[in-house]
This record gives structure tokens, C-alpha cells and sequence, in this order.
């Protein structure tokens, strides 16, 4: 059985199936053709944290792959009162492929090793796999084939998507150069970093001059967790963690100045939500090279593709 957990366990064809995937599908949007190739299908989408993309590409694809998608936030479910393990057993009879944005990445584990249905890592603290799918897919859009990206940078901190993103454009034999001063400590795997450090490909430096030059794609990503805020607002019990970061990270704020003085080359992409002013600039969001809002639309389109993909269905 397939699962989407953390990019470890796909292979660079696999990837490129799914990249092949989504072009078509999205494709077929665009004719306007019905591609209802998951008629009673049900995707079941369990949210512990926040979403606004993942939830909408996920829901969105299902409808227009003629299955259904059904969203539980584990707060209003019975998931505050029960042992985890029993409670997912129980919701994985219902759909046909889970899909999870887990506080751990380790339940997310764990619902996949009961191997009854395929299981997606919709962003726990180590993993965003179906992030950067879909930014593979905007760069391959944006360069004529994922075969003409040479060199990417990450700016800021190394996260959940950072390490998602390096392992597979690893894979795809795509140069990583990492610029950031630290990395987020719940994030770190190191037999992914191994996976993708053994290839040679990733490099990490704090000389913004190297990270930049040559590079197709800057991305970033904010450098306070989700669990920082509180209906918008910082937690007083993170306050003092998000001055620090703050200006820890400042130097690696992504800006049109920064573009325009070092990469004009460069195309500008974050996966979203934008925190203005701190990892990112309004300038940078709406600069010229910006594709961030086209990198938003393909989750969508590689929905779809993860999902025909973990079902192993042709189109
Ligand atoms: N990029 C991303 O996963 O967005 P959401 O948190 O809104 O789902």
C-alpha cells in the first residue's frame, strides 16, 4: 500500500508520476472535462492544526474527482477524549485514504503502519510532502520542465517544508542552497537530512551572495511555528521564542530589495500563509518574479494527482 508521509520513501520516478499526474489533470480542468475517476471514493481529512490551502485543494480535488471529503477538526471530535490510536482505527473504516495535518508526524506514522488505507502527511512538524509536490510542480510550469531547474535557495529557517523540499529536489538531482541560521528543532529528521546530504546536491551557507546567485526559485517559509498563535496573536508563553526569532532571522527576510540587488533571476515562492514583515516583504509577494499565488493554485491540481496517485489509478 502506498502512503504520502515524507518523501523517504518515494523514488524519483515516483515523483515524477505524480508531477506527470497533476500537468494532466490540471490540463483537463482547463478543457473544461469531467474527471470523475473517484466516483464513492471518500477522502477523510482530519485537521489538529489550522489550514486554509490544504484543506481547500483537498476538498476541491475530491468534488472534482467525483468522490467527497469530509473535513473533522480534532477538537470537535471525539479525539479529545480518547486514545489516539483506538479513535483513528475507528475513523480509517470510514474513507478510502486519510489525510492527516498532525501535531506529530509520529501519528501520522502510525496510521499509516496499519496499512488499511493510504495515509497523507498533510504537514506535521517534520514533513509537508504535498507542499512541495506542488511547488515542483509551479517550478517545472515556470522553468518548461522540472528537468530545467538547476539551483533553488531556501531562505529563513529549516522546517517542516524545507526538509520536504530538499529531499526531493535531492532526488531530482535540483541544487539546495540553504541559508538559514538555525534550524527548528522539532522539525529535524536526520535520516532525511542524510537521505538528501549523501547526494551532494544540498549546501548550506550564510553568505547570501552564494545562496542567491544563479538561482531559479527562492522560497520561504515563516519562522514562528503555528503553535505560537492564538486567534491571531502571539501566546505569552512563546513572546520571548518569537522576539528572539524575530530578529535572528531578520537578515534572511525575503524582499524586493533583496531580489532585485542579488537574484533578479530569480522567481519568488512561499507556500503560504505569509507573515508581512517578518519572513517576507508585501514588496516580494507582488514583485514582478513573484509566482506565489499560482504556487497556491497547483495544491489543488497535485491533490489530485496524490490521491489517484496513493489509489494507483490511471486517467
Ligand atoms: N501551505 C499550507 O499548507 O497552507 P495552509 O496551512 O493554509 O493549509
Amino acid at each position: 500500500m502506498r502512503h504520502l508521509i515524507s518523501l523517504k520513501e518515494q523514488t524519483k520516478e515516483d515523483i515524477l508520476e505524480m508531477l506527470d499526474l497533476a500537468k494532466e489533470i490540471k490540463e483537463k480542468r482547463r478543457r473544461g472535462e469531467i474527471t470523475n475517476y473517484l466516483p464513492n471514493k471518500t477522502l477523510i481529512m482530519l485537521f489538529q492544526k489550522s489550514s486554509t490551502r490544504t484543506r481547500l485543494s483537498f476538498e476541491t480535488a475530491m468534488t472534482e474527482l467525483g468522490g467527497h471529503a469530509i473535513f473533522l477538526d480534532s477538537k470537535t471530535t471525539q479525539f479529545v477524549l480518547t486514545d489516539f490510536d483506538d479513535e483513528i482505527k475507528a475513523v480509517m473504516r470510514f474513507g478510502d485514504v486519510l489525510m492527516f495535518r498532525a501535531r506529530k508526524a509520529a501519528d501520522v506514522e502510525l496510521a499509516a503502519s496499519f496499512n488499511w488505507i493510504p495515509v497523507i502527511d498533510a504537514c506535521s512538524e517534520k514533513y509537508h510532502p504535498a507542499q512541495t509536490l506542488s511547488d515542483l510542480l509551479t517550478m517545472a510550469e515556470h522553468s518548461g520542465g522540472i528537468e530545467n531547474v538547476k539551483k533553488i535557495t531556501w531562505l529563513g529557517i529549516e522546517n517542516n517544508v524545507s526538509n520536504t523540499l530538499k529531499l526531493a529536489c535531492s532526488k531530482l538531482g535540483i541544487q539546495v542552497f540553504i541559508a538559514a541560521p538555525e534550524s527548528d528543532s522539532n522539525s529535524q529528521d536526520n535520516e532525511l537530512k542524510n537521505q538528501a546530504d549523501k547526494t551532494g546536491l544540498i549546501k548550506y551557507t550564510l553568505d547570501l551572495k552564494e545562496a542567491l546567485e544563479d538561482s531559479d526559485y527562492v522560497h520561504t517559509d515563516t519562522w514562528m511555528n503555528m503553535e505560537f498563535f492564538e486567534e491571531g496573536k502571539v501566546r505569552p508563553d512563546f513572546q520571548a521564542e518569537f522576539e528572539r526569532r524575530k530578529e535572528k532571522f531578520l537578515p534572511f527576510q525575503l524582499s524586493a530589495k533583496l531580489i532585485d540587488s542579488l537574484a533578479p533571476q530569480s522567481k519568488i515562492m512561499h507556500c503560504m500563509p505569509c507573515h508581512v514583515g517578518y519572513e517576507i516583504t508585501k514588496d516580494a509577494i507582488l514583485h514582478p518574479n513573484s509566482v506565489i499565488f499560482d504556487q497556491a493554485e497547483n495544491r489543488l491540481h497535485m491533490q489530485k494527482a496524490i490521491v489517484l496517485w496513493l489509489l494507483e489509478k490511471k486517467i
